[in-house]
């Protein structure tokens, strides 16, 4: 009977212990959840014109690695990922999409040794209305008359390829026993397309290209000639021409 009795009451201090280490957990829990570290994301924010798949109104607080999809209304178009998902960190992988109005433009590719940006910033997406501001890296400017471009339902109203050019080539280094066509001896900078041969002195001869064009990366086609004593040229041609023959009778 005493047995009894005492079962009884070390089964309801067991009972009463793991109560006490459930609510303990518990509370534990409720404490990294408060604190919103690596526990789970809080509800994001709604989003005009769309539907996201949380079913559940009433919780404040989704556990890591909850997926979330936001679907546009008809007529509107998301400007993001629009699948997210709840990290480890607490935080959704990204911001809730906006929904815009679609009649959006084809994204444009931004031009070589230049770039652009777009107004509303940043550049997202090319919904109706947005302005597209070109710029070209120093020492370039934009060809064409168009700085801007804008997206009126669905068509760019300029232009879509956009251009860089250099504002010139500097002026290239003089060549010993040579010169250039380039009277112009005050300018240090020649148009893109300038182009300009080097000739050499009487008993020389270029060796390399003597016509350079200045391209349009701001660079001439290539590097100015050396000119070379004619003899010197006509002998070098010669030995290289002995020293293969020279060469060839070796290996046979
Ligand atoms: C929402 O939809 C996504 C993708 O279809 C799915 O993976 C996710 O489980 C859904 N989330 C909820 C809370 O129903
Ligand atoms: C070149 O520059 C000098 C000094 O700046 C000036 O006096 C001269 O007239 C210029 N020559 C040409 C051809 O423009
Ligand atoms: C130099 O000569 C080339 C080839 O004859 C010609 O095409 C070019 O226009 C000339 N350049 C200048 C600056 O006179």
């Amino acid at each position: 009977m005493c047995n009894g009795i005492i079962e009884t009451v070390s089964k309801a201090f067991r009972a009463h212990t793991s109560a006490t280490k459930q609510s303990f957990l518990l509370l534990l829990v409720l404490a990294v959840v408060s604190t919103g570290q690596g526990s789970g994301c809080v509800r994001p924010y709604m989003v005009q014109n769309s539907w996201v798949n949380l079913t559940e109104t009433n919780r404040g607080l989704f556990p890591v690695g909850t997926v979330l999809q936001y679907s546009c209304d008809p007529g509107y178009l998301p400007d993001g990922p629009s699948i997210l998902t709840c990290t480890t960190l607490g935080r959704w992988s990204s911001e809730p999409p906006h929904c815009i109005r679609s009649g959006a433009c084809l994204p444009l590719s931004k031009p070589e040794n230049g770039g652009y940006t777009c107004h509303p910033s940043p550049c997202r997406m090319f919904s109706h209305g947005t302005v597209i501001e070109f710029f070209c890296d120093e020492g370039f400017i934009l060809s064409g008359d168009y700085n801007y471009l804008t997206c009126q339902d669905g068509q760019w109203d300029g232009p879509m390829q956009m251009t860089c050019v250099s504002q010139g080539c500097v002026r290239p280094s003089l060549v010993q026993h040579g010169s250039t066509n380039l009277t112009d001896t005050n300018r240090s900078l020649f148009p893109v397309g300038t182009v300009l041969q080097y000739n050499c002195d009487p008993g020389y001869l270029p060796a390399g290209p003597s016509i350079l064009t200045c391209t349009t990366l701001g660079r001439w086609s290539s590097q100015p000639p050396h000119c070379v004593r004619s003899d010197v040229y006509i002998c070098l041609n010669t030995c290289i021409y002995f020293a293969l023959i020279i060469w060839i009778e070796q290996t046979q």
